[in-house]
């Protein structure tokens, strides 16, 4: 059984428009899945409905086994799903890092010789254990995130969400936000849902999600979606730079392989085609 499942989901915030359309996804345990699309497309309402914020008009979304249209089961789902959000000022609520880390803890009625657990374990997580008796308003933006991050994961939650994550941050607050992230999937065995409009973030996504006026509009992996360029323009979202350079050079009758999509491919690609000078 997947992790996190949806059904045939739809919703609507004013039940004129749809904001999610009949979508069905599913993500398994351990699983780095990354959802792209443009503006307005449905990707927020789709992390609050992954997380019971919202609950479909139709369709049904089930976590764990618990489905968020049964109101007994909101409290496990949002234990097992923690969202991140864009903007890391509106998520950090105390003056002091450990206390901001520990806030969702002891809401969740932790106790507190765990609540201490919990901290040192999602700061370590994040790299910022140096920084628990901080004040976040001295952090840069990275390091705010990462603390944003950190009191997520001080909940435990199976499942990280992340809904546009790095878009407030400069491109070393993004990069450090994408190492932590990597490492809680890979050494902790954290799902992570990241969504993203920066195709660099992509391509280490075990399978990745195009939603496009509310529905999927494709899936696959890295590889298969960036291949179909002409599509992903199309639906307003960029090629990874490498997969870009690749298709111009395509364009003007250089022989350069289908499928590239990092800057190292594109190295080798060209040394093989290049006359050794
Ligand atoms: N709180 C809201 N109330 C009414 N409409 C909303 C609200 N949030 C989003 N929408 C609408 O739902 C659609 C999907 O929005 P959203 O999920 O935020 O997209 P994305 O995160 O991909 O930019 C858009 O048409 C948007 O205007
Ligand atoms: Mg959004």
């Amino acid at each position: 059984m997947a992790l996190l499942e949806a059904e045939n989901v739809s919703f609507s915030y004013d039940k004129k428009n749809m904001a999610v359309k009949n979508v069905s996804l599913s993500v398994d345990e351990g699983e780095y899945v990354a959802i792209i699309g443009h503006n307005g497309s449905g990707k927020s309402t789709l992390a609050r409905l992954f997380n019971a914020l919202l609950i479909p008009d139709s369709g049904k979304i089930t976590v764990d086994g618990f489905c968020s249209s049964d109101k007994n089961a909101l409290f496990e789902i949002r234990r097992r799903v923690g969202v991140v959000f864009q903007n890391p000022d509106n998520q950090l609520v105390a003056s002091i890092v450990e206390d901001d880390v520990a806030f969702g803890p002891e809401n969740l009625g932790v106790k507190r010789e765990e609540i201490g657990e919990r901290i040192e374990y999602a700061l370590k997580a994040v790299g910022m254990e140096k920084f628990r008796k901080s004040s976040p308003t001295r952090l840069s933006g990275g390091q705010k995130q990462r603390i944003a991050i950190a009191g997520v994961l001080a909940l435990k939650p199976g499942i990280l969400v992340l809904d546009e994550s790095t878009a407030m941050l400069d491109p070393q607050g993004r990069k450090e936000i994408l190492e932590v992230v990597r490492k809680l999937n890979a050494e902790d065995r954290v799902t992570v849902i990241a969504i993203t409009h920066y195709m660099e973030e992509v391509l280490h996504a075990d399978k990745v999600f195009v939603v496009n006026d509310g529905g999927i509009a494709m899936q696959g992996t890295p590889a298969e979606i960036f291949r179909r360029a002409k599509e992903i323009k199309q639906m307003g979202l960029e090629l990874p730079l490498a997969a870009y350079i690749a298709e111009k050079l395509r364009q003007r009758g250089v022989p350069v392989p289908e499928g590239i999509m990092t800057e190292e491919e594109l190295a080798e690609a060209l040394c093989v085609l290049l006359p050794k000078i």
